[in-house]
């Protein structure tokens, strides 16, 4: 139920990771494709990622990252109400994997469903748990970006395989009086698509178009070209709507793409370099666990803190890309 005088207001309660053991390093890649360790920094930033064992799925990472979220929060799996997984490498076609990590914690009924917005899906399912605990219809929410791109890649395509990795991430976000909140919680969105740039970045199959589940293709350079200018768009229109400077921003957790897409933006958007949080360099790009990831790495170096106004950002397939501003 929502407040009698109002709406509720999300609050941070926890967050927790969880990444696969088998790291792939760039001197590994080298044996697989015609490429270099010296290519890989100097272009994308990325040293190594992590890849999922044949036993380790997008629901087993999601689960992960969701138990230590529920520690970090000190919650039992039966406080929570609502799922939302952000994945485009989801176990199966259906169900979702969301009612799969729900089985998996033994949460009781709640709701739970899959957001798909590719690198921009945390945004996008931090957006749809808010307005739900926004409007009274969860207490308290379970936000997990979780992927598995190593299945979807192809590995002898050196343009896209030296890019990606697996891994998930997971917030908890708990329901309180909005006049209660003092300031924290979940203060805005600004979400955007346009499918007009489908074909830059896809997967080349899917249930209902060749029934397989195919393997990534990207226009790298041509993302590239958009990823600047419609992230900050999006920074500067998510600031504006919580009526906040982009100075007074303590933590800005960028999808971690690309470390020349994370400089250009904060360049741009006038954001000191000691402020922006990069692990690109030792995930590379985990897609809708990106920001969650990052997020939890710069949590546990005790860099984001209690009190702390921390930007959240991404784009990715579809176009999508969005920007999320949360005071802890
Ligand atoms: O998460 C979703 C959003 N995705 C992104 O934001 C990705 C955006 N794009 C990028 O990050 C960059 O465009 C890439 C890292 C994908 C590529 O960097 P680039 O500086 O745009 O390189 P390019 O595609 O223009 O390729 C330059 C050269 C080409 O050779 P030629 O044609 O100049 O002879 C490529 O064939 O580099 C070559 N190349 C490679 N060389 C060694 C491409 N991939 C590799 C590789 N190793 N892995």
């Amino acid at each position: 139920m929502a407040h009698a005088s109002g709406l509720m207001r999300s609050v941070f309660l926890g967050s927790g990771a969880m990444t696969p053991e088998r790291i792939v390093t760039n001197a590994e890649l080298e044996t697989m494709v015609d490429t270099s360790d010296a290519w890989i920094q100097e272009r994308t930033g990325i040293a190594q990622r992590a890849v999922a064992g044949p036993l380790e799925t997008t629901a087993s990472l999601g689960t992960e990252a969701a138990r230590r979220a529920l520690a970090d929060a000190t919650l039992k799996p039966e406080d929570i109400d609502l799922i939302v997984c952000a994945t485009s490498t989801p176990d199966r076609t259906f169900p979702a994997t969301a009612t799969l990590i729900h089985a998996e914690l033994g949460i009781p009924v709640a709701i739970a469903f899959d957001v798909q917005a590719v690198c921009s899906g945390f945004v996008y399912a931090l957006s749809v748990a808010d307005a739900l605990v926004q409007t009274g219809q969860a207490k308290t929410a379970l936000v997990i970006g979780a992927e598995t791109f190593s299945r979807i890649l192809d590995w002898s395509d050196r343009t896209t395989a030296v890019l990606f990795g697996d891994g998930a991430g997971a917030m908890i976000l708990g329901s309180v009086p909005a006049e209660e909140a003092g300031g924290r919680g979940v203060l805005a969105h600004a979400l955007r698509a346009d499918g007009r740039h489908a074909d830059l970045l896809y997967v080349d199959g899917g249930a209902s178009q060749g029934g397989r589940i195919g393997k990534l293709k990207m226009q790298g350079q041509a993302v590239f070209r958009h990823a600047v200018g419609n992230i900050s768009e999006a920074i500067a229109a998510c600031c504006a709507k919580a009526g906040v400077e982009v100075a007074d921003i303590d933590w800005f957790v960028p999808h971690q793409a690309n470390r020349r897409i994370l400089e250009g933006v904060a360049r741009r958007m006038g954001l000191d370099d000691h402020k922006v949080i990069t692990t690109v360099t030792q995930h590379g790009n985990t897609s809708a666990a990106s920001v969650p990831l990052a997020f939890e790495v710069a949590r546990q170096d005790g860099r984001i803190k209690k009190g702390d106004l921390v930007l959240l950002e991404a784009m990715g397939g579809g176009f999508t890309w969005g920007a999320s501003l949360i005071r802890l």
